[in-house]
């Protein structure tokens, strides 16, 4: 077999969420010479091409994001830094905070219930989140004893049932808590996703993974 007969392109794998993140995505890969062949709110699809024959999307939830570049399924990813700090990081090289799906982590509760008394009474709370890691952090940074109770979504219902005295979610409108008789007290992260990277596709795929994080950060909003 010839040098040239045996020369595969490198194909890269690039690990998206569909909805905010993979629309906010599009502009960035555009910039990098990246057409996704089809819409992953349309298609079921869960692997889709790209003008590029040596670049293809897998479509996985947010969450999940951070575990597939880790292990080497995806080369790259962007997700949450709210996902990145619970996931814990092993493994992934965060070259760029792209500066998309701005949000905060807050502590929000009931309106009418006083926090601020409930934690100089040193009150002992129970906060219902998604974002366990993040909440132990903080909550033990402010010196407050709370029980954690992890949830997978839909946080703001849990004060309002009775299963928590707080919650730590996502707020950026603030349509959702408003919606929901829920006020923020007390912040606890400013949170926009990142350009994750496999740490060894960084070093064997340096020549295809470098052009595309050199692209995003020339296209990424100025901040
Ligand atoms: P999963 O599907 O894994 O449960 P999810 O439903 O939180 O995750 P998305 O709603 O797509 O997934 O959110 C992806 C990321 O976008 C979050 O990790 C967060 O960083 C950011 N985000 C979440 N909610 C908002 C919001 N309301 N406004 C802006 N950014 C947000
Ligand atoms: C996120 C978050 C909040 C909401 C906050 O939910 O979990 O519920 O956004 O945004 P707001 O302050 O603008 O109302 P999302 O819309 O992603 O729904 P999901 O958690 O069910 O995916």
């Amino acid at each position: 077999m010839n040098s040239q007969a045996a020369r595969k392109p490198i194909m890269l794998t690039i690990a998206l969420s569909k909805g905010r993140i993979f629309e906010e995505t599009v502009p960035l890969l555009a910039a990098a010479g990246i057409h996704p062949e089809e819409d992953p709110e349309s298609s079921r699809k869960l692997i889709l091409g790209t003008n590029r024959p040596d670049v293809r999307l897998v479509i996985v939830r947010a969450t999940d994001v951070p575990t597939y570049v880790q292990y080497g399924a995806a080369d790259l990813g962007i997700a949450g830094y709210d996902v990145l700090l619970e996931h814990g990081g092993e493994g992934l090289y965060q070259p760029l905070d792209l500066d998309i799906a701005r949000c905060k982590l807050m502590v929000a509760v009931r309106e009418g219930f006083d926090y601020e008394a409930a934690v100089r009474q040193g009150a002992r709370l129970r906060v219902a989140t998604k974002y366990v890691e993040s909440a132990r952090e903080h909550f033990a940074r402010k010196g407050v004893h709370v029980d954690l109770i992890k949830l997978y979504g839909s946080m703001e219902l849990a004060p309002l049932v009775g299963l928590a005295d707080a919650i730590v979610d996502l707020v950026s409108t603030g349509n959702t808590l408003r919606a929901n008789n829920l006020v923020a007290v007390e912040p606890v992260l400013e949170v926009s996703s990142r350009l994750v990277v496999n740490q060894a596709a960084l070093k064997l795929k340096r020549n295809e993974v470098q052009p595309v994080i050199d692209a995003f950060a020339s296209a990424k909003a100025p901040a």
